[in-house]
């Protein structure tokens, strides 16, 4: 297993539109298994593959937090089918380092896709795991949290990001 280098923005490949994945093979399981691994040292609670260069419809969630644990998930070719409720949250991302947000989404939501042993799953999620299920999905999507924050939002993430940058 290794650690991946974690894609920050504006890398441009955070803005690609992630393939679906073939057949789940040996290559996928080691990009999993490397993704974990990356997300667990970052330490994080979602990985989607377009944060560590690689265009495939591939991520994976962890979530351990205030007594919520859902072990290792992870998913390929993950596909929402119903989105119920609205719920917001605060979002972090591990490519937008030191920015977090509200973001109103879906409480609820119905997703699937292939576990690494090639299988047909469904998850039905609630609460935070189905906000890290559509911010995990949105990034196989080009898509990230900060574009969908409300415009004074949006605004103080770029003054931020400008004055972060004159820093360097
Ligand atoms: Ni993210």
């Amino acid at each position: 297993m290794a650690i991946l280098k974690i894609k920050t923005y504006p890398d441009s490949v955070l803005r690609g539109h992630a393939r679906p994945v073939d057949e789940v093979n040996r290559d996928i399981r080691k990009l999993i298994d490397n993704m974990a691994e990356t997300m667990y040292d970052a330490p994080g609670i979602g990985l989607a593959a377009n944060q560590v260069g690689e265009l495939k419809r591939v991520i994976v969630i962890d979530i351990q937090k205030e007594g919520e644990s859902t072990g290792l998930i992870a998913l390929i070719n993950p596909e929402i089918l119903e989105l119920r409720g609205n719920i917001s949250t605060e979002e972090g991302c591990l490519s937008v380092p030191d920015f977090y947000s509200e973001v109103k989404r879906a409480e609820e939501v119905r997703v699937r896709a292939l576990n690494p042993d090639g299988k047909e799953i469904e998850i039905d999620a609630k609460g935070l795991l189905a906000v890290v299920l559509q911010h995990e999905i949105d990034h196989l999507n080009g898509k990230l949290f900060i574009d969908r924050l409300n415009p004074i939002k949006r605004e103080i993430f770029k003054r931020n990001w400008k004055k972060k940058k004159k820093k360097g």
